[in-house]
């Protein structure tokens, strides 16, 4: 016998399943290898560029150029989860290896020995999960770097972080009208 619908369920339409992490990851991979698509971004040593990407399964992607000295600030991408790999150059990931709560606090002490640091050359890259927290650098002081990035769910909001020492404190919460 089968069941019969409840009252409640609203029909959901069909729709692709969403891209994983591991999906993600390698999108940016191949991205990054198409030497004609990174080259096409245009650099501007006062700021950061970037070229807006159609992502495997609705994700959003980003192409990104990075001056010498630039970098992200700490962060989080919520609820979605990630990927990014460097094209060109070579970038610095500092991030927390903690899963933090995601709502109701201002301040927060971060327990020793969460702190984890990447360098990302050419070619590698990394994914991500729901509620990273990074701060991502291109440390060096006279090249550019380049990065493809991907998220999923397309980014609902950013919460950026000021750090002191092992206290992190939220400041502000972006959509993506902020950044875009
Ligand atoms: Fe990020």
């Amino acid at each position: 016998m089968s069941a019969s619908p409840s009252p409640l369920s609203v029909p959901v339409p069909p729709s692709a399943p969403a891209p994983t992490a591991a999906e993600l990851l390698d999108f940016v991979r191949r991205t990054a290898e198409d030497t004609a698509l990174v080259a096409s971004l245009p650099l501007d040593p006062e700021g950061r560029t970037w070229i807006r990407l159609d992502g495997p399964g609705g994700s959003e992607a980003w192409l990104i150029g990075w001056p010498p000295g630039t970098g992200t600030g700490w962060h989080d991408h919520a609820d979605s989860i990630g990927a990014f790999l460097t094209a060109a150059g070579t970038l610095r990931e500092h991030s927390l290896a903690a899963r933090l709560p995601t709502d109701g606090w201002k301040t927060l002490e971060l327990a020793e020995d969460i702190d984890r640091t990447r360098e990302l050359t050419a070619g590698r890259g990394r994914a991500f999960g729901r509620h990273h927290v990074h701060e991502v650098l291109n440390e060096s002081v006279s090249e550019h770097a380049v990065s493809v990035h991907a998220y999923y769910p397309p980014l609902p909001q950013i919460r950026r972080y000021s750090r002191a020492g092992a206290v992190l404190r939220l400041e502000q919460t972006e959509r993506p009208e902020d950044w875009q």
